[in-house]
């Protein structure tokens, strides 16, 4: 979603802003545009249609001198992408400017009312209508900025991240946040405001995150925070320890294959200091603290949406098999429509990469207002999921830059097998079986690299298939959210055709859909399924149809039924999942490579999903 960047200090702004939006580009958007602002209030401004390169352009040989600046990549949802529609968007008389992250609901009556007072309007947007309600007010009352901005927002409805400056009111940046990720990034003698950490991990690593509904005051020397009724609040510098290698290529053609090539080290932090082998246990130290009241929960509810989902879908099948919790994977976006009722002994547990999406916070919103105990299973540190949840389990990743998740993926389910071994033990999981568990998630790492020593072969499978339209995925049990993956990652990146069932769904519809033209890949492993999934490997084939198989080593059977096999070590049914996506995840690439398309921003996509 939208990108926004502020700084204010005693150095340039203008490469900072533009670093830092570079920093962003990754969360996907349709054009963008930046204003500086120098000490006499002289304003420099720039907006451009597509990549921050073409605003580079723009701004090449132009004078944007200023310490004070603010600059926005869009991601359009009221009004096309246009530059008059791209931020920063300011008042009639051009002195208040501002970027947003979010949607103003109430857009349309504020904007009723404000062009009967008079404003005249430049954009379609619905974020423009904050710049004159910020500039009625002030006129009426006769208000400083800072006076006037948390008057305006009491009238807002809806989601954003704001930041804010009136030129008239040299180096003051007001920041607000409802619902839309934002944080200051502290500096000697300079502050700069964000939307994702990752555009100043290269100025600092101090930051400190606004909650919903406050508002910050920051200039270079300083910030204060306060709630809407202009209350200061206390805050907390937090320290990011990211590592910066995280956010470059180092020589990889794109972010996408480097994540899916880190796996095995990410995989490694994920488990780190984690696994308790000898007792058969997990150690999860954002748990400690609730542990008794783990013991009594009677029914948990896994939200995540998209690939988060698909992870929590293989959590679902793992905490019932071995921990006999009843749980249910949920799509955020669902869940919380689905007035969900609750019973005594709920829990709920959060998955996602980037603790912001807006589907799965409302989710643990809903839990939270009805007593339930909330959980998550979070990559970015100081997230909005990871501070609402009342305790969690950190992915320790570092930062996915790719918007097609991948390491993010196997590190859930890695921590979702922790926590059922952890609740498993808590319950009926016997010595034996969580030191089988355990000793198997310790081996995983190393599996993960026997399975990408292979990408060459699957490269060529790529290329092999690279001219069919429609795939079918398809996986029973624990490698059916798997299947689903496969399928999302194809799609998303290659904008080809792909669906992910369960096998045994394949007979009652989708079977329809078999000819010549139309491959499936098969989940197909010697686990409890296997003979199931052979037998769905002979229907499609009885109907001209090309398969796929990925299958455990040494399977020799499954090579004279299936067109091309892609063999995989073996391990516990309930981890194979992280092996299996592998295979998924380069096939979706090389494919994606091979049509020339951009696949670590693909079209109409965004990394991180801040609007419902
Ligand atoms: C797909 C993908 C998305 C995300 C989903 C949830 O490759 O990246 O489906 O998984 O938007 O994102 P998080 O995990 O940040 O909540």
């Amino acid at each position: 979603m939208c990108g926004i960047v502020g700084y204010v200090g005693k150095r340039e702004a203008l490469p900072i802003l533009l670093d830092g939006i570079k920093n962003l580009e990754y969360r996907g958007y349709d054009s963008a545009g930046i204003l500086v602002v120098d000490s006499k209030g002289k304003l420099s401004l720039a907006k451009s249609v597509g990549k921050i390169s073409n605003l580079e352009k723009k701004i090449t040989n132009q004078n944007f001198s200023g310490s004070w600046g603010i600059v926005h990549s869009r991601w359009a949802t009221h009004g096309g992408v246009t530059e008059a529609n791209a931020h920063p968007h300011c008042d009639c008389s051009k002195n208040i400017w501002l970027v947003h992250n979010g949607i103003i609901e109430n857009f349309q009556e504020l904007k009723e009312a404000l062009l009967k007072r008079g404003h005249h309007f430049r954009s379609q947007t619905d974020t423009e209508v904050i710049a004159h309600l910020i500039e009625e007010i002030k006129k009426e009352k006769g208000l400083s900025l800072k006076e006037a901005v948390p008057l305006a927002l009491k009238k807002i409805q809806g989601t954003y991240g704001l930041v804010i400056l009136d030129r008239r009111e040299p180096h003051l940046l007001v920041a607000a946040r409802n619902f839309s990720p934002l944080l200051i990034g502290v500096g000697n003698q300079e502050n700069i405001v964000a939307s994702d950490v990752a555009a100043i991990l290269s100025h600092t690593r101090k930051v400190v995150y606004l909650n919903d509904r406050e508002y910050a005051l920051i200039t270079p020397q300083d910030f204060e925070i306060f709630n809407l009724d202009s209350q200061p609040i206390s805050w907390r510098v937090q320290e990011i320890d990211w590592d910066l290698k995280a956010a470059k290529k180092e020589g990889f053609p794109h972010f996408m294959l480097k994540e899916i090539f880190s796996q095995p080290q990410s995989l490694e932090d994920s488990l780190r200091g984690r696994l308790l082998i000898e007792e058969g246990n997990a150690k999860l130290g954002g748990l400690e603290r609730i542990k008794e009241t783990l013991r009594k929960i009677n029914r948990l509810y896994l939200v995540g949406c998209g690939t988060a989902y698909f992870a929590a879908k293989v959590g679902e099948y793992m905490l019932e098999e071995y921990a006999q919790i009843p749980t249910k994977a949920e799509i955020g976006s669902e869940f919380r429509y689905k007035k969900p009722v609750f019973l005594k002994g709920d829990a709920l547990v959060a998955i996602s990469q980037s603790g912001e999406t807006a589907d799965t916070l409302a989710a643990v919103r809903e839990a939270k207002e009805k007593g339930v105990l909330t959980l998550g299973i979070v990559n970015v540190v100081g997230s909005s999921i990871a501070r609402q949840t009342d305790a969690g389990v950190y992915q320790h990743i570092g930062p996915e830059i790719s918007v097609a998740s991948t390491k993010a993926f196997t590190s859930q389910i890695a921590i979702l097998a922790l926590l059922t071994l952890f609740l498993g033990r808590q319950r009926n999981l016997s010595l034996v079986m969580g030191k089988r568990i355990a000793q198997e998630l310790s081996k995983i790492p190393s599996l993960v690299k026997k399975v990408l020593s292979q990408a060459d072969l699957i490269k060529n499978l790529a290329n092999k298939y690279a001219g069919y339209k429609n795939f079918l995925f398809l996986g029973r049990k624990y490698n059916f959210p798997v299947a689903c993956e496969g399928a999302l990652k194809l799609k998303e990146i290659s904008y080809v055709h792909a669906e992910g069932i369960g096998s045994g769904e394949m007979k009652h519809g989708t079977i329809a859909m078999i000819d010549k033209n139309f491959p499936s890949i098969v989940l197909a492993f010697q686990d409890s399924v296997y003979e199931k999934n052979l037998s769905n490997i002979q229907e499609i084939k009885a109907r001209q149809g090309k398969v796929i198989a990925l299958a455990t080593q040494g399977d020799k059977k499954i090579k004279k039924i299936a067109d091309d096999v892609i063999y995989l070590p073996k391990t516990l049914e309930m981890l194979m999942p992280i092996l299996a996506v592998i295979p998924l995840q380069l096939f979706a690439y090389y494919f994606a490579v091979l049509k020339g398309l951009d696949v670590d921003h693909p079209r109409n996509l965004a990394k991180s999903v801040t609007v419902e």
